[in-house]
This record gives structure tokens, C-alpha cells and sequence, in this order.
């Protein structure tokens, strides 16, 4: 998740750890360093903080050396372990790698060097690397070129910094999907996951654009594509501070985090579903026969996590025609719920650790349910405990208020639903690939609303004076409703609640009165008529003064008559436009809380992870 890499005249060792210190920020669950010193690699990892690897190097030393690269890792495939930890070496300990990223056809790769007797000694997908490059290195004694012959053989996002006992003064990065920036300095050369890697050195930075190798000494940088022509490449100054380095130039983390969603989307749907249409959840472990079984799901989490469970539920009743309920964590255990073993338990937590999910895990195991963990946080306490785990990839999550952690969540239960539809032939290859195709779109869909986000932030910066503000929404709408809501109650510090829009009329619209600001979701056209249902509450609410908020989708017109603020939003189909539509409400919340002078990214009285029942 950080990556730092070398060539100069300084210990290399102090200028990788003060990197990987900088990037300390990211989160990550292991770390590991290594040199080229006199023809060979000497290399340091542990799991853990890095402490625990200035620990171990002060137990054994690494001698002083002006070559390097280091890695704080966030595991994706393989336990976060000693073993697990970056670099990786090939089996004759000539070349190193570092990898941030998922290369998506690891094991078809991973079977090939193996039936070719490589003995590979980690599970990550990294590890098979250094070995291609061995292999490579078999036929060319061109570092650079050997590097780009790998990189067209791997599919997926990856960053990798690489360096080879055989040449000294000399680190070699790519990149696919996946950032890598270069750090110019004077006699010395420098790489990064970002700037903060070696903001302490130098401000002069390369960006490198996506498919490129480069390859620095202490007194050139060469930039070419995977096909060795050279390439161009963006040069810019650093004008950041360290803090707002750390935070991509973002204010707060969780600006950070809501711009990084098209990513996160991304890369949880990397390397599960094969061009024939076929989902792919290896990691999963819960047998196709045990999963036709099921004859009940039953969702269990707390706060965004369990809104990210309630949009869930339209799209697994609708695809595998399975019953679903979802059930807050606190409540589940203490309402003696009816479970067996046919009954499947999903739990969804980011982190892994919040106590109220991990009780809830534990019940529902001891009355002999499965448990299938959805989780952003490799080898953490829910999925260890648990029979079965989906890992989402949205990397880790500062900010308190979770946003990309979100929409992951959500693209993993799809990608579930979408799996036990397979299973159980609710839903054929065509109609998964059609679905897989549709969500492969969200990714651009949330990019143009980051792109709008200025519409927000003005709105936001025009509502700070409301002490009250109502959220709506029906269908999968109607969880986006409660997190528009949630999320402006954590930050904001206001009264802010969601509704179902047809639940409106029994109740909260004695709420209504002049100028309440009042987000309203609307369903795309041509679903049971949601969307006409919806105008006609927006029409109720603001015939009684309620100052509208209108999400709706491109096209639309019908809304606009009733829409004081219109905020358009991609088409996509109905039930991913959850992944769209709550966009606009964090950009909206977030920024409300900082007009207010609030801590965006540790609200008062909240914790990232609650591990107190
Ligand atoms: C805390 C956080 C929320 C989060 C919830 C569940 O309450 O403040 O942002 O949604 O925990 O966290 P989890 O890690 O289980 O997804």
C-alpha cells in the first residue's frame, strides 16, 4: 500500500524507512524493506507496525547500502503475515519485489511457474513476479526490458518497484491502474506511491501515465511504455505540505477516501468473473453444494455497513430469489432469531472488528448457521472467526465516516448475490455478464460525480444554517435516504433522518414546514412506477414549503418543476444507482461539517471501528 524506492548516495535503508514512515498514514498491516549491497539482496520484513521491523533490523542489521526499495503492505491475497509481507524474492534471491495492486490472473500465472518447478513461498499474488523476471532474466541481461515483458503478461492494477542484486545504482518501476510517482533529485532518483515518500528529498516530481516503466540511477530517469518506446511523462512541483501530502493534496481523508470510490468499485470487481461469463470467488470457501442449500440469508451489521446490507437486499432477493433480511448486529442475537444450517449469515464490516458484528458472527455460528464475512480488512478478527469471507479492495479507510468502504461493500454482496444466482441457475451466464458489465460502468458513473462535486459544496455551503435537514428515497433509494442521513448526523452534528418516500404520508411529513431542506432520491424511470411515486412526494412536500433536493437521473424532466436544486445523476440501472446517488450526499455532508469548522475525518464521540459492545 506504500511503496518507496532509491538510488543515491545516501543509506538507502534510512531514506526507504523515512518513506515508508511517511506513508504510515495509508494504514497497513505489514512492512519490509530491501538493498543491493555487493552483488546480492539483503531484505528485512515483518508483520505489523514498523516498529516491529525497526526491531527487527535492529536484531540483525542490514549492512549500508545506496540501492533500495520498501513496502507497507495491505493485504489483499494471503494473510497479512511474515511470510505474506513485501519484497518478494525469486528462488535464487536476485531480484525483489514490491507490489501494490491485484493481478488478476495470479493463478493461472502461479500454476505455470510451478509446473515449471518454481517453488513459490508466499500466497500473494506479488511473489510470482520476482519469478517471471527470473525466468526472463534467463534470456536478456536488460532489467527494463525484462520488467515490460512481464507487465504485458499481467492483467489487473499494479504498482511494482523492483531491484536486482546484479544492478547496483539501479531500481526499475511500472504501473497499471495503480499510481507510481517519480521523485527527481540531484545525483540521487527516487520512486513513490506518492509524494509523501519523498516530499523530505525533493518537490521535484514525474508523474508516469498508466502502462509505463521506469527505470532511475542516481542520474537519469527513463520513462517508456510496456513496449519499451519511450513515453511521455507529466514533471510538476510539489507545493504541498507533508500533511496535505499524506492526504493527496485532499483536505481531509475522507475527501480523499470519496475520491478514490471509482477505485474501490474497481478493484473489488478485479479478477472474480472470467470472459465466459463465469464468477469467480476462490478465496471464498464455502462449496457450491453448501451454497444451494441456503435457503435464507440474513444480514447482520452496524451503521453504514448494514445501509450497505439493506441495498443489498433488493438485488439478492431479486437475483437469486432467496429471502433476505437485514438485521442491525446489536439487535440479531437478542431477538432469538430463527436460524439452522440452511440459513446463511452475511455479516458486513470494514474493518473486521467492530464487537456488536463479531457477537452477532459467533451467535449465528453456535446455532449452526454459515457465516460468509464481507470485509475490507485481510486476516482481522470477523472473517478469522467466520466460514467463508468476500474481501473487498478498497484499500484502507481513515476517515471515521465510511465512503468508499461503502460502495465496496455493496459491489462485494452483489458480487455474492450474483454467485449463488449462479449456483442456484436463477441467472445464467449471459444475464451475470450483462449485470458484471453494468456495474464495471459505476466506476465512471461515480467519477462524474466527483467531477460535479462543486454543485455540493456550494449547496452545503448555502444549507449551513439549517438545524434540520430530511432525506428520502424509495426502493434501493431508501438506504441511500438513511446514509444521506447518517452521514450528515456524524459529521454535521444536525438532526437529519431518512425516509422511505412512501412511508412519508404516515407520518414524517407533519415534519414539513417552510424552507426545511428536504434530499430526495428519485428511482430511474421504468421500475413499477417508482419514479412517478416519487415525484408525486416531492410534489406533497413542496406544496407544504419544504426547499427541495432533487436527485434524478439524466433525462428526467418530470422532476423539474418541483426541484428547487437539481442534481443530476448517470443513468444506470435501478438497482445500482445506489452506487451513484449517495456520491453527492458525502460530498454534501463532508462539506457541511467543514463550512461548520468540524473534524471532518474523527467526528466528536465517534470511533472507526467500535470494539465495545
Ligand atoms: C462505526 C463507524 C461507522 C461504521 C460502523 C461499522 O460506528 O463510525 O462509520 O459504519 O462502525 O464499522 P465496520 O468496520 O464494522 O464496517
Amino acid at each position: 500500500c506504500g511503496i518507496v524506492g532509491y538510488v543515491g548516495q545516501r543509506s538507502a535503508l534510512d531514506v526507504v524507512m523515512g518513506g515508508l514512515r511517511r506513508l504510515e498514514y495509508r494504514g497497513y498491516d505489514s512492512g519490509g524493506v530491501a538493498l543491493v549491497h555487493e552483488g546480492t539482496i539483503v531484505s528485512a520484513k515483518k508483520a505489523g507496525k514498523l516498529v516491529n521491523l525497526d526491531a527487527e533490523l535492529e536484531a540483525r542489521p542490514l549492512p549500508v547500502a545506496h540501492t533500495g526499495i520498501g513496502h507497507t503492505r495491505w493485504a489483499t491475497h494471503g494473510a497479512p503475515n511474515d511470510r505474506n509481507a513485501h519484497p518478494h524474492l525469486d528462488q535464487t534471491g536476485r531480484i525483489a519485489v514490491v507490489h501494490n495492486g491485484i493481478i488478476e490472473n495470479f493463478a493461472t500465472l502461479r500454476a505455470a511457474l510451478e509446473a515449471s518447478g518454481h517453488e513459490l513461498l508466499s500466497e500473494t499474488d506479488t511473489e510470482i513476479v520476482a519469478h517471471l523476471l527470473h525466468d526472463e532474466l534467463e534470456h536478456t541481461d536488460d532489467l527494463p526490458e525484462a520488467v515490460r515483458a512481464v507487465c504485458r503478461k499481467l492483467e489487473g492494477a499494479f504498482t511494482l518497484v523492483i531491484c536486482d542484486a546484479a544492478k547496483p545504482d539501479v531500481v526499475v518501476g511500472a504501473r497499471r491502474n495503480s499510481p507510481l510517482v517519480v521523485g527527481r533529485g540531484d545525483g540521487e532518483n527516487f520512486l513513490g506511491s506518492d509524494v509523501a515518500a519523498f516530499i523530505e528529498f525533493t518537490r521535484d516530481a514525474i508523474e508516469l501515465g498508466q502502462d509505463q516503466v521506469v527505470t532511475i540511477t542516481p542520474d537519469d530517469i527513463v520513462v517508456t511504455d510496456f513496449d519499451g518506446n519511450p513515453a511521455e511523462t507529466k514533471e510538476y512541483h510539489v507545493d504541498w505540505d507533508v500533511s496535505a501530502a499524506e492526504k493527496g493534496g485532499y483536505d481531509w481523508f475522507m475527501l480523499k477516501e470519496i475520491a478514490e470510490q471509482p477505485q474501490a468499485v474497481a478493484d473489488t470487481l478485479l479478477g472474480r468473473h472470467s470472459a465466459d461469463g463465469r464468477l469467480q470467488l476462490d478465496e471464498m470457501r464455502l462449496s457450491d453444494s453448501e451454497l444451494r442449500d441456503v435457503d435464507r440469508i440474513i444480514i447482520v451489521a452496524c451503521g453504514t455497513a448494514a445501509y450497505a446490507g439493506l441495498v443489498a437486499k433488493y438485488a439478492i432477493e431479486h437475483w437469486t430469489r432467496i429471502p433476505c433480511e437485514v438485521e442491525l448486529a446489536s439487535e440479531f442475537r437478542y431477538r432469538d432469531p430463527i436460524i439452522d444450517r440452511s440459513t446463511l449469515v452475511v455479516s458486513i464490516s470494514q474493518s473486521g472488528e467492530t464487537m456488536d458484528t463479531l457477537m452477532a458472527v459467533r451467535y449465528a455460528r453456535q446455532q449452526k448457521a454459515r457465516v460468509l464475512s464481507i470485509c475490507n480488512t485481510n486476516g482481522s478478527t470477523i472473517p478469522r472467526e467466520s466460514d467463508a469471507v468476500i474481501y473487498t479492495h478498497a484499500g484502507p479507510e481513515i476517515a471515521v465516516a465510511s465512503t468508499k468502504g461503502f460502495l465496496a461493500q455493496i459491489v462485494a454482496c452483489y458480487l455474492l448475490a450474483l454467485y449463488l444466482a449462479q449456483v442456484k441457475g436463477t441467472k445464467y451466464g449471459d444475464e451475470i455478464s450483462d449485470i458484471i458489465a453494468d456495474i464495471q460502468q459505476i466506476p465512471a458513473a461515480v467519477q462524474r460525480m466527483l467531477d460535479d462535486g462543486d454543485q455540493m459544496r456550494k449547496l452545503a455551503a448555502d444549507l449551513a444554517g439549517s438545524r434540520s435537514i430530511l432525506f428520502l428515497g424509495r426502493h434501493a433509494g431508501y438506504p441511500v435516504a438513511l446514509e444521506g442521513a447518517l452521514k450528515l448526523k456524524e459529521l454535521a452534528y444536525i438532526h437529519a433522518e431518512g425516509f422511505a418516500a412512501g412511508e412519508l404520508k404516515h407520518g414524517p411529513i407533519a415534519l414539513i414546514e417552510e424552507g426545511l431542506p428536504v434530499f430526495v432520491v428519485v428511482p430511474p424511470k421504468g421500475r413499477d412506477q417508482l419514479q412517478e411515486k416519487t415525484v408525486s412526494s416531492i410534489q406533497e412536500i413542496r406544496a407544504r414549503g419544504a426547499r427541495t433536493i432533487v436527485l434524478a437521473e439524466d433525462g428526467d424532466e418530470d422532476v423539474v418543476p418541483y426541484a428547487d436544486h437539481l442534481v443530476r445523476l448517470p443513468k444506470v440501472p435501478t438497482l445500482l444507482q445506489p452506487l451513484v446517488a449517495v456520491v453527492p450526499l458525502q460530498i454534501f455532508a463532508s462539506e457541511f461539517a467543514s463550512v461548520l469548522g468540524h473534524d471532518v475525518d474523527q467526528p466528536r464521540n465517534l470511533a472507526k471501528s467500535v470494539t465495545v459492545e
